[in-house]
C-alpha cells in the first residue's frame, strides 16, 4: 500500500460534519427557504432562547459574527473613544479588531506560560484612569480564572466583556462562561465547536439594558422601524444560518462529550507536553494544544504522513502588524508559549483509527526526536498508514 493514496487528516473536516447531519440540516434550511422569511425571524427567535437556557444567561442576540459581537457589546457599554480595554496577547487577532471598532484602544497584557490564558496579575499593573473594560479570552475552550479578574474589574470599576469564541459551555466553577461578566461573546465560524456554514456570533448578558441595546445596535441603531436612534451596524444573524445551529445545537453536547474522549486519549498516550486541563475548568477542546521545541520539524513531519496541522496562533498581538501600541514591550511568556505551541487534529468526525493513527505518529516523531529524514519521502513499513488508509474511505 502506497502512503501516496492515503486520505489527509484534515485539520476540520466539515464535509463529513454535514454528512452526519445532513437531514436535520437540509431539513431547517428548506424551512427557510419555503417560509420566505430570511432576516430576523422565527429561526432565530428559537436559536436565541435555547442559547440563553444552555449558557444560563437570561439573553441572547443573534449578530453577524463573534467580531461585531465584542464591538456590539462594547458600544452597548458606551465605551469608544478615548477609553482603553484590556485583553490577552495571544488571541484571534479579531478579539483586537472587535475592541478598535467600538474606537476603545485594546491594551494587550501577558499570559500565564502553562495555559495560554491571559494572566491576571498582568492585568492590574496595565490598568490606567483609562481603563473601562476587560475581555478575557477563553482561549482553545478552557476558562480564564475568573475569580480573580472578577476582583479586579470590581476593585476597580470596569465592566467585563468575555470573549467565548471558542468556549461554547465550557465552565468555570459548574458556571458556563459567558455568563460571569456584563456580557458574553460568541463565534458560530464554521471551525467552532458550534458552528454554523457561514458566519455568525451572539452577545448573551443578564441585564435587560445591554440586551435592549444590542437588539436595536445591530439593527442599524434601529428603536421602531426608520427611526435611528443610535449610529449602529448591520450585524443580523440571518434565518438560514440560525437553521442550520438550531440543527447543530441538539448535537453540541455529544459533539462535546466526542472532542472530551479524543483529548482524553491525546493526554494520555501522547508522550509529548500539552496544555493542561486545568482545576475548576470543564474544557470542551476547541482546540488541542501541545508543544515543542521542534515545533517546525513535528508539523512538516505530521504533513508527510497526511496529518494537518495547525498554530493557534503564530504571531503574538503586540508583533502583528495591524497593532499600532505596545511595540517595544516584551511579554515574556507570550514569547516561549508562541514558539512552542502546535495545534492537533481535534474534532466528533475523527475515527478512533485516525486518533491512534495521530498518536502514534506524534510519538515515533518523539522517539526519533529531531529527524532529519526527508519528510516527503514514504514510509513503506508504515503498518498504522496502512491500516488507516483501509479504514477512511
Ligand atoms: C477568540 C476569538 N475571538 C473572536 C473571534 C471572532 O469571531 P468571528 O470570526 O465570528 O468574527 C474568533 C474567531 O475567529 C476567536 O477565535
Amino acid at each position: 500500500m502506497n502512503v501516496f493514496k492515503m486520505k489527509k487528516i484534515l485539520f476540520n473536516d466539515f464535509k463529513r460534519e454535514y454528512l452526519r447531519f445532513k437531514t436535520v440540516i437540509d431539513r431547517g434550511i428548506n424551512r427557510v427557504m419555503r417560509s420566505g422569511w430570511f432576516i430576523l425571524g422565527k429561526e432565530l427567535g428559537h436559536l436565541e432562547t435555547n442559547l440563553a437556557k444552555l449558557l444560563k444567561v437570561k439573553y441572547c442576540v443573534g449578530v453577524g459574527n463573534g467580531t461585531d459581537a465584542i464591538t456590539l457589546a462594547l458600544l452597548a457599554l458606551e465605551i469608544g473613544f478615548g477609553d482603553e480595554v484590556i485583553t490577552s496577547n495571544v488571541t484571534a487577532y479579531p478579539t483586537i479588531t472587535g475592541i478598535e471598532r467600538s474606537g476603545a484602544k485594546p491594551v494587550v497584557v501577558d499570559i500565564d506560560e502553562d495555559s495560554g490564558l491571559i494572566d491576571p496579575v498582568k492585568i492590574e499593573a496595565a490598568i490606567t484612569t483609562r481603563t473601562k473594560a476587560l475581555v478575557p479570552v477563553h482561549l482553545y475552550g478552557q476558562a480564564c480564572e475568573m475569580d480573580k479578574i472578577i476582583a479586579i474589574a470590581k476593585r476597580h470599576k470596569l465592566k467585563i466583556i468575555e470573549d467565548c469564541a471558542q468556549s461554547i459551555t465550557s465552565t468555570y466553577k459548574n458556571q458556563p462562561t459567558g455568563s460571569f461578566g456584563d456580557a458574553g461573546t460568541l463565534s458560530f465560524y464554521p471551525t467552532k465547536n458550534l458552528g454554523a456554514y457561514g458566519d455568525a456570533g451572539a452577545v448573551v448578558t443578564n441585564d435587560r439594558a445591554i440586551y435592549k441595546k444590542v437588539l436595536q445596535l445591530r439593527n442599524y441603531g434601529q428603536t421602531v422601524r426608520y427611526h435611528h436612534k443610535y449610529s449602529g451596524l448591520n450585524s443580523r444573524l440571518d434565518e438560514i444560518q440560525a437553521a442550520v445551529l438550531n440543527a447543530k445545537l441538539k448535537h453540541l453536547s455529544g459533539n462535546i462529550r466526542q472532542r472530551r474522549k479524543i483529548a482524553s486519549r491525546y493526554n494520555q498516550e501522547l508522550k509529548i507536553k500539552h496544555i493542561p486541563q486545568l482545576k475548576n475548568n470543564h474544557h470542551t477542546y476547541h482546540l488541542y494544544v501541545i508543544k515543542s521545541s521542534h515545533r517546525e520539524n513535528l508539523m512538516k513531519y505530521l504533513e508527510a504522513r497526511g496529518i494537518l496541522s495547525l498554530i493557534h496562533y503564530p504571531i503574538p498581538i503586540n508583533k502583528q502588524q495591524a497593532f499600532r501600541y505596545q511595540k517595544n514591550q516584551i511579554f515574556p511568556a507570550t514569547e516561549k508559549f508562541t514558539r512552542e505551541i502546535v495545534s492537533l487534529p481535534i474534532y466528533p468526525e475523527l475515527t478512533s483509527a485516525e486518533v491512534q493513527y495521530i498518536i502514534n505518529t506524534v510519538n515515533r516523531f518523539m522517539q526519533e526526536k529531531n529527524p532529519t529524514a526527508n519528510h516527503n519521502s514514504h514510509f513503506p513499513d508504515d503498518s498504522d498508514n496502512i491500516a488507516l488508509s483501509e479504514k477512511i474511505k
